[in-house]
């Protein structure tokens, strides 16, 4: 069985106050979710040594998500943080190959895959985000985008590495768009990736867990968390009210 995970990620949202305060809402309403759903919150870097320490505080656990990572351990690389530096403030997960940051930030398919390596290497669990674009849908080639996305790190690093990873299909018409993908969308799309797994590895392809994000909300979660091959969500716009994100995560249950 696999746990539900719902993960809050946060963008480029959140002052100071703001990301305290949510964090402080969040922790208050825990208890109403129940233990069956594990969930995480990706705040902005600045944010995330002041919530790991309001999360180190409390005696259940919710995960603490980075939203991004640079694959060397050091170095000239101006403006970027390593996944050793994540590690030693306990992040546990980090999200990688957002398609925000493929699309904005000119991220490749390459760059991605060695993201998801350094990630693992020092312990922590990436959050491999894949998804095709409207265009792509439109032509009937979802199938082969995702595939592709997957190939690429799957290639560098092999299938087993997938025991200790997330898969997030976040079709990118979906992503703050307030259009999500039905639940059969999501449903025929996780159901592919994991059958694609399948035929490396029967065993990490049902233990992986692949969870949906797009426009996820209190009105639509339940339904597309009850999909058999969807296993949470990836949360933006709706994870930044505490109430919206704790209904989210209730929906998991
Ligand atoms: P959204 O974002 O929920 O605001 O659509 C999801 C994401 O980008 O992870």
């Amino acid at each position: 069985m696999r746990q539900k995970l719902v993960i809050g990620n946060w963008k480029m949202h959140g002052g100071r106050d703001q990301a305290d305060e949510l964090v402080k809402c969040i922790v208050a309403g825990f208890k109403e979710v129940g233990n069956a759903v594990q969930i995480g919150v990706c705040p902005s870097f600045i944010r995330l040594e002041a919530v790991a320490k309001l999360l180190a505080e409390i005696d259940f656990e919710i995960r603490l998500g980075a939203q991004n990572v640079y694959y060397e351990d050091q170095g000239a690389y101006t403006g970027e943080v390593a996944a050793k530096m994540l590690a030693e403030i306990d992040v546990s997960l980090v999200i990688i190959g957002h398609s925000e940051r493929r699309e904005i930030f000119g991220e490749t398919d390459s760059l991605v895959a060695a993201k998801f390596e350094a990630v693992q290497t020092h312990n922590m669990v990436p959050i491999l985000c894949i998804g095709e674009s409207f265009e792509e849908r439109e032509r009937g080639i979802t199938n082969q985008a995702i595939i592709a996305q997957l190939d690429a790190v799957l290639d560098r690093v092999g299938v087993a590495a997938f025991r200790r990873a997330v898969i997030a299909y976040e079709p990118i018409w979906a992503i703050g768009t307030g259009v999500t993908a039905t639940p059969e969308q999501a449903q025929e799309v996780h159901w592919t990736l994991r059958d694609y797994l399948a035929k490396r590895d029967a065993a990490v392809a049902s233990a992986v867990r692949i969870i949906y994000g797009g426009s996820v909300n209190s009105a639509n979660a339940r339904e597309i968390f009850n999909q058999v091959d969807v296993d949470g969500g990836l949360v933006g716009g709706a994870s930044l009210k505490a109430e919206e994100f704790l209904s989210i995560c209730k929906s998991a249950n």
